[in-house]
């Protein structure tokens, strides 16, 4: 197992490339999963903020396993050697008008997950307040378009009005918190808002 930053980052980065996944994201959602047991086989799932694809991949592959439906959406393009049957890609603005109606048609939806993340500047209150801006598209998205019991996950920097949020889920869900998985980098400062049985 990893014993430096550096390793740590290497032995993510290493696991993902030998088990056929474009990026060590997919140990956060694997992480999550087993923690929460947000998705099942089955389940009808919208990827917020999907490329290259390791979180829709890993879903496919290992949580509805390869039953149900998975809508992802992205800025940029899906980097997967194969795109699984159960994929439909949209590449845009999630919160665009045009990408946000055809997402809502294709739900309501068992799970929403959001590894979504603005670029960054390096200046720390523009990268968390667009942050959060995103986290928040995704809590509303939420609110209308998550079945009754349905489970979300929301990536957010800290210090972007994660409290806010997090108590707007409790008053959404049946039980909200906030986890930082080990996959994450060290001097990474992203938090994933966990949002369980929607009421
Ligand atoms: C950390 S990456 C996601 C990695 C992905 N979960 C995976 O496992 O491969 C964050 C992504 O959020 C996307 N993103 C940011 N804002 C977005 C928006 N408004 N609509 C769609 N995607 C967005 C970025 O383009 C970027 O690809």
């Amino acid at each position: 197992m990893a014993s430096s930053k550096r390793d740590k980052a290497d032995y993510y980065t290493l696991k993902a490339r030998s088990e056929g996944y474009p990026a060590r994201s997919i140990y956060k959602l694997e992480e999550i999963n087993q923690n929460f047991r947000i998705i099942k086989p089955g389940d009808s799932v919208l990827d917020v903020g999907a490329s290259p694809g390791s979180w829709t991949l890993y879903t496919d592959r290992e949580l509805i396993k390869g039953r149900g439906r998975i809508v992802s959406v992205d800025l940029n393009p899906l980097n997967l050697r194969c795109v699984p049957p159960t994929v439909i890609f949209f590449q845009g603005d999630a919160f665009s008008k045009e990408i946000r109606a055809k997402l809502i048609e294709l739900g309501p939806y068992d799970a929403i997950i959001s590894d979504a993340a603005p670029m960054t500047t390096g200046i720390r209150t523009v990268d968390t307040s667009r942050s959060e801006n995103l986290a928040e598209e995704v809590v509303h998205l939420s609110e209308e378009h998550l079945k009754t019991h349905g489970n979300l996950v929301i990536k957010i920097f800290q210090g972007g009005g994660e409290e806010r949020i997090l108590k707007r889920m409790r008053e959404l869900f049946y039980k909200a918190r906030a986890f930082k998985p080990k996959a994450s980098r060290d001097d990474s400062f992203e938090l994933f808002l966990i949002g369980l049985d929607k009421k």
